[in-house]
């Protein structure tokens, strides 16, 4: 098998053929979602949530993106992975903005990276596809923006505001951008903006119009304890529940002497306690 690229994504669009799209953030998430069949993988700053214990994506560094970056290129070798740039490291001198690029590239192993914005990062965005690198453009809801935005709320319900959101869209396609995705979009406004602009759509809470989906892989999986349901999500298992039991299964074996069995345990030499204590 071999990873998709740019001009295979851009064209599934043409041919009506969904995109599919998981976060992972280490070996063996990656490795399961290759496994899969998954089209595109994200490393997504999500990873400060549902990885690290913060309760935003703020806290991120572009080390921790490196770092994961990398855990999930071993695991995922022949898929198209994308690596999100964290809070403000796309915010500063255009220099810097190169340096934490390579570094998500060079470092990360990333075959592109995301980044949150419209119009107001269209220059960078250029800047960087100039560069060689392919950018996911990220509009609608943006979790690095929720202290000025003021909350995770639905984008895109009124005129004024679904006018900006196709503004921004197309300022993404004009600068390079290979495909955006839609946070938390109101339905018929991400449909309106996947007709108008000829780069793939991939949605998240964004309904049906997108010409892909992504869903982090926490979500999907039901992989924790305090779960907060989302009307946009739909979880095809419950790990965290078979995570549970399996280790209070362990704790409660061991406290009653169950586990190491014989089948667990190794022998000595025969006679090896005659020789020691004779
Ligand atoms: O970080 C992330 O998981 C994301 C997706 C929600 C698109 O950016
Ligand atoms: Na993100």
């Amino acid at each position: 098998k071999r990873a998709l690229n740019i001009v295979k994504i851009k064209k599934m669009k043409q041919e009506g053929n969904p995109i599919t799209m998981i976060t992972a953030y280490d070996y063996p998430s990656a490795k399961l979602a290759e496994e899969a069949d998954i089209d595109i993988i994200l490393v997504g700053d999500s990873l400060g949530n549902v990885v690290l214990g913060y309760d935003s994506t703020i806290p991120v560094t572009l080390d921790d993106m490196v770092y994961h970056s990398r855990s999930v290129a071993r695991g995922a070798e022949h898929t198209f992975i994308v690596t999100d740039l964290p809070f403000m490291t796309y915010h500063g001198s255009i220099d810097e903005t190169l340096r934490n690029v390579r570094r998500l590239m060079q470092e990360g192993h990333a075959h592109a990276v995301k980044m949150e914005g419209g119009a107001e990062i269209a220059t960078t965005v250029q800047t960087i596809v100039q560069a060689g690198v392919p950018v996911l453009g990220h509009i609608g809801l943006t979790p690095q923006s929720v202290n000025q935005i003021g909350g995770y709320r639905i984008q895109g319900k009124d005129e004024p505001d679904a006018r900006r959101l196709i503004k921004d869209a197309k300022a993404l396609e004009q600068a390079g951008a290979f495909a955006i995705v839609l946070e938390l979009v109101a339905e018929e406004v991400a449909a309106a903006i996947s007709a108008e602009i000829s780069i793939p759509t991939i949605g998240i809470g964004a309904g049906r119009g997108c010409d892909g989906q992504v869903l982090v892989y926490h979500d999907v999986l039901k992989y924790t304890s305090e779960y907060r349901e989302k009307r946009f999500v739909k979880t095809y298992a419950n790990i965290g529940d078979q995570i549970r039991s399996g280790i209070s299964e362990y704790v409660k074996e061991v406290k009653t002497r169950v586990f190491p069995g014989e089948d667990h345990v190794f022998a000595a030499e025969e006679g090896v306690l005659d020789q020691l204590y004779g």
